[in-house]
């Protein structure tokens, strides 16, 4: 099912979402949703507080092949190296992108929406995504990891399309 993909102001996305406790059909549904929003939105990455579930989960999907996708539950992120800087937008930001530095490779621990332990070694765009969805969990966007003054002229356009 497509659920609405909330955006930019809505309270939920500021929120820290709480850790699953139980890999249940609720859960699965759940992942199955988010990765169908995802592919209709045609994003690469979609965290549940995007559709307003306070829940430590999201999908990503970076290529054609699925080599590169995925779902997390109860990510934790450690082990960043490196630093790099690439161009960042959001489904729940639509239309702005902002140049934003991260570590260049991480390594992501957490479990699939069966319960299955999931551990990643990632780098470049991979990294990235993985990052920015698990930001979303602590109700972080992407643009708070700019400086203020970018983030006042994107905060300034995004109230200009919005107007
Ligand atoms: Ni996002």
């Amino acid at each position: 099912m497509i659920r609405e993909i909330r955006l930019f102001g809505d309270p939920v996305l500021r929120q820290t979402a709480e850790p699953v406790t139980e890999f249940d059909a609720q859960l699965r549904s759940l992942v199955a949703d988010l990765r169908e929003t995802m592919y209709e939105a045609g994003g690469i990455g979609l965290a549940a507080p995007q559709v307003g579930v306070g829940m430590r989960v999201f999908v990503y999907d970076l290529d054609e092949e699925g080599v590169a996708a995925g779902s997390l539950v109860n990510p934790t992120i450690s082990e960043p190296a490196g630093k790099c800087r690439e161009e960042e937008g959001c489904l729940s930001f639509p239309d702005l992108t902002e140049m934003v530095e991260r570590p260049e490779q991480v390594k992501v621990e957490g479990f699939d929406e069966n319960g299955d332990p999931v551990c990643l070694v990632a780098s470049g765009m991979l990294a990235r995504c993985l990052q920015h969805e698990t930001d979303h969990l602590d109700g972080i966007m992407f643009f708070d990891r700019v400086s203020p003054m970018k983030r006042r002229m994107l905060l300034k356009k995004w109230r200009k399309q919005r107007d």
